[in-house]
């Protein structure tokens, strides 16, 4: 068949679905009253080059210049880069250019993908932190400044911390303390704010990376602004980042073609955040509260309500009703039209943003009220959360990782001679490549870590259950060969 993919968008786009998930602008409903700036309407004409007039990204000092730099004052940072390979490119940019090889870092182990290939292409050398998980919702919490203090007591030659705040269940961290931390040493403070450029707008949400002075913050605008797929910024603050050696790591990580569309796209979000931003997140937020208050009549489902967490990301624990929140995600696709962002054993994420009416809360207010009945009625709450613990996969993501996971360095396992073996006969070997639950893009095996019974156990269970884990092809892992 021709154009499968032009096809498949077009079935998709004419079922009209709600969208709690990436991109922020949910299908352009963010635009319906204020507008895109014109960008669908000129869609090809604003698809240009470098030519007379558009000035370069690689060295901007023209009208991409002037528009980093409103955008810079607008989230009140003293400079901001255009990101047009989401912040990815950000991530892998801002910790490269900041680092030496076999530098250390201190970091969470549950980063996204993108932290784990600057360690793999820096030869950097990772020292984690555990996050915390909360026991109830079994989901990694944020980090604190007393786990940086002792990370960093233990670990006193680290160039720098980066933290992921907030996580991918709108957990912050102690961002304003640990602050205060690597300020007194000198030391450098990333944020990958990948889940939060609408940070700043309500004094509700937790503090953006900006408004801590962290040296550098990358956000992602096309996940909860409007904003399109893969546009993203990285804010530069104070005199510490070397930024002639972060310009030359964003010519490497990015297209030396940039999409004018979709730094239009940043630029209209930064319009959006400047202007209705305030008032529309005030919307959001009173939505959300009242379907959190309806939430509560439920009892087979519970919502994550922690102190300080960014409610803008809905994390729905399903243990209770002997579903699984992969289940309830088919369930809410098939039967109400509903896409979730993400869905693990025991729960699953709606990420709002201030593309979604009231009326969509409502609806998925009310399908869950249908759900709850169904289940009540047909008596079918098995014990599920039992077996799934039992089984070793519950936790799949948020299991305690070792703390030194390689042994030898994720470099040297990723450039190894290679070879996929079958899962069962990875037993003991070290893995050559990341195995990674896809989303949330947190790699749960990383290069040169040793494959022990526990985590061979739960790859078997991944293939039974039939979940996609980037890495294992065939089901075969990629380990690094015996000498
Ligand atoms: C925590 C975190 N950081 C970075 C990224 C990468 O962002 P992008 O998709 O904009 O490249 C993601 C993507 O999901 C993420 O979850």
């Amino acid at each position: 068949m021709s154009t499968p993919l032009i096809n498949t968008l077009e079935v998709l786009n004419k079922e009209n679905r709600i969208s709690f998930h990436t991109p922020g602008h949910k299908k352009g409903k963010a635009y319906e009253n204020t507008g895109d700036g014109g960008i669908r309407e000129n869609l090809y004409q604003y698809d240009t080059t470098e030519v007379f007039g558009t000035d370069q990204l690689q060295d901007p000092s023209g009208v991409l210049r002037e528009s980093q730099q409103w955008t810079a004052g607008v989230f009140k940072s003293s400079r901001a880069y255009y990101l047009i390979n989401g912040s990815s490119a950000g991530v892998l940019s801002m910790v490269l250019s900041q680092t030496k090889p076999k530098d250390e870092i201190l970091l969470p182990r549950d980063v996204h993908q993108s932290v784990i290939h600057a360690l793999i292409l820096g030869d950097l050398t990772p020292r984690f932190i555990q996050p915390g998980i909360d026991p109830l919702l079994n989901i990694p919490k944020g980090i604190t400044a007393q786990q940086v203090q002792e990370g960093l007591k233990k670990h006193p030659n680290c160039k720098g911390v980066l933290l992921t705040h907030p996580n991918y269940y709108g957990r912050g961290g102690e961002i304003r303390e640990i602050r205060r931390l690597t300020r007194k040493l000198g030391i450098i403070l990333w944020v990958d704010q990948a889940h939060g450029a609408h940070l700043g707008l309500h004094p509700e949400l937790p503090l953006s990376g900006i408004d801590a002075e962290a040296d550098l913050t990358v956000m992602s605008f096309h996940k909860t602004l409007p904003a399109m797929n893969q546009s993203a910024v990285l804010f530069a603050m104070g005199d510490r980042v070397d930024r002639d050696r972060l310009l030359e790591h964003l010519n490497i990580h990015q297209s030396s073609s940039p999409s004018y569309i979709l730094m239009a796209s940043i630029e209209q979000g930064t319009r959006y955040y400047s202007e209705e931003g305030k008032e529309k997140m005030g919307e959001l937020l009173e939505g959300i509260d009242k379907f959190e208050k309806k939430f509560q009549n439920l009892q087979l489902f519970q919502l994550d309500r922690a102190p300080g967490k960014d409610r803008t990301k809905i994390w729905i624990h399903t243990e209770n009703s002997g579903k699984t929140g992969s289940e309830v995600e088919t369930y809410l696709r098939e039967n109400h039209g509903i896409d979730m962002e993400l869905s693990m054993p025991q729960g699953l994420l709606a990420l709002t943003s201030m593309g979604n009416s009231k009326k969509d809360l409502e609806k998925l207010y009310l399908a869950f009220e249908e759900l709850e009945e169904t289940l009540y009625n047909k008596g079918k709450m098995e014990k599920f959360a039992g077996n799934l613990r039992k089984e070793g996969i519950f936790d799949r993501e948020v299991e305690r990782q070792q703390e030194e996971p390689s042994g030898i360095p994720i470099r040297t396992a990723f450039y190894s001679d290679k070879e996929r073996v079958s899962i069962n006969k990875s037993l003991n070997r070290r893995a050559g490549s990341a195995v990674t639950p896809y989303p949330p893009g947190i790699p749960l095996i990383l290069p040169g870590e040793v494959i022990s019974p526990r985590l061979r156990d739960k790859l078997l269970e991944y293939e039974k259950r039939n979940i996609k884990l980037i890495g294992i092809k065939e089901g075969k892992i990629m380990v690094v060969t015996e000498e």
